[in-house]
């Protein structure tokens, strides 16, 4: 992954890293196709919306196997810094580019209806379903802007509930740890879920902590959420190893999971 040019924290990278490195692989692995489709017109195109997009790390890592790439975010800090950065950044065709918005949050901006934000084969949510107000009026949002066949993903963190750590949450509910819904694609992790194959790392979340929305997103329920927004084939699966954050002032473990879903053909 090339993060040389993004001015974060180590922390960062390293939670980026341990998030991102391999995602196509880990995606493949789940089922997600990158073969590009072939259009009306001979051309192979394979089309990604890196939603909520921040700086472009989701973007960096899939580029090279997309004919394009859209990111979308709220933050025009981040869009600038992504499109600054993305000179450096190859696709098999136009660059990347990213602009300001909102596809999930209700009336859309007329500049993001236009045919180029539709129709994407593929839609990756990158941390950041956690902060949708309604995340179920969102899956429908995206799921409207995939192709028919397109694949929507999010990228998510599961909260462990251990008793040294949720009486830090400000929401300290529970759900228990999902160990018998785990598919074979996720590896091993140990009883207390606490990956066994390398260390945790370390996170500050307190600037980040007031801009989340949903507390308790796990593989089932974001599995529910995209079901429920008509996409099919839902699977999901964990990482095996976990990551440590910092919620207001207390520490945290997380496991990052992936989940997918497949719009139908036949819309
Ligand atoms: C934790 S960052 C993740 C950024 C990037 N996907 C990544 O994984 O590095 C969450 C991002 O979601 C963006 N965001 C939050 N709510 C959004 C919304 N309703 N629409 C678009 N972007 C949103 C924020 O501006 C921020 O850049």
């Amino acid at each position: 992954m090339q993060m040389a040019s993004l001015d974060m924290p180590d922390w960062m990278s390293a939670v980026l890293h341990s998030v991102y490195d391999g995602l196509q692989a880990r995606l493949e692995r789940l089922g997600v196709s990158f073969e590009p489709k072939v259009s009306g017109d001979g051309k192979k195109e394979m089309r990604l919306l890196d939603y909520a997009c921040g700086s472009g790390v989701i973007t960096r890592e899939l580029a090279s196997s997309m004919t394009s790439v859209v990111g979308i975010d709220l933050s025009s800090a981040n869009v600038d810094r992504y499109n600054a950065d993305m000179a450096a950044v190859h696709t098999a065709g136009a660059a990347p580019r990213a602009y300001v918005g909102d596809l999930v949050s209700g009336d859309v901006d007329p500049s993001l209806q236009g045919p180029e934000f539709f129709n994407f084969d593929l839609i990756v949510v990158g941390l950041a379903f956690h902060h949708f107000y309604d995340a179920e009026h969102a899956a429908k949002a995206l799921t409207d802007r995939l192709r028919p066949g397109g694949e929507l993903v999010a990228i998510e963190f599961r909260r462990h509930h251990g008793s040294d750590q949720a009486h830090h949450l400000p929401h300290g509910h529970g759900h228990g740890h999902n160990h018998h819904h785990r598919q074979p694609a996720q590896g091993h992790a140990d009883e207390d879920g606490h990956g066994t194959s390398s260390p945790s790392v370390y996170v500050r979340m307190e600037d980040v902590e007031p801009t989340i929305k949903t507390h308790d997103l796990t593989g089932d329920t974001v599995v529910s959420i995209f079901t429920g927004a008509g996409l099919k084939d839902c699977a999901w699966a964990e990482y095996d190893d976990t990551v440590k954050m910092h919620f207001g002032g207390g520490e945290q473990l997380v496991t990052p999971f992936v989940v997918r879903g497949r719009k139908p053909s036949s819309d």
